[in-house]
């Protein structure tokens, strides 16, 4: 399992050359596997940007209000940590 994910990992970087920006810098506080889950773990728990950015509006934390609205960035912060655009 952790090499499987580790690979998702890579092939997530590699694949849009560049780090995971907005998810470190957004949600890493509260998402480090303990206040809330990791980006390992939501990319098990939902497959696509659709089911993910549901999860932002309706399961976050209060503190995460202001992304409920911004579609566009729950879209980048999906792509990011390795969730598939289908729609
Ligand atoms: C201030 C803390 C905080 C920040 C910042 C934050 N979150 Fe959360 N988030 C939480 C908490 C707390 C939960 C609820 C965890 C639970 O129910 O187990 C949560 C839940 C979620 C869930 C549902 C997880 C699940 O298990 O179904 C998603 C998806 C999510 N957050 C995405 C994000 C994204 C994307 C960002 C950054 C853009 C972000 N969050 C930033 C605290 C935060």
């Amino acid at each position: 399992m952790m090499v499987l994910l580790s690979l998702l990992t890579l092939w997530g970087c590699s694949d849009r050359g560049r780090e995971t920006k907005l998810w470190s810098n957004l949600c890493t506080g509260c998402h480090d596997g303990r206040t809330a889950p990791t980006a390992g773990r939501i990319r098990e728990k939902y497959r696509s940007i659709g089911e993910f950015s549901v999860a932002v509006g309706s399961r976050g934390h209060r503190c995460m209000e202001i992304l409920k609205n911004d579609d566009a960035l729950i879209r980048k912060v999906g792509l990011e940590i390795g969730l598939r655009d289908r729609q």
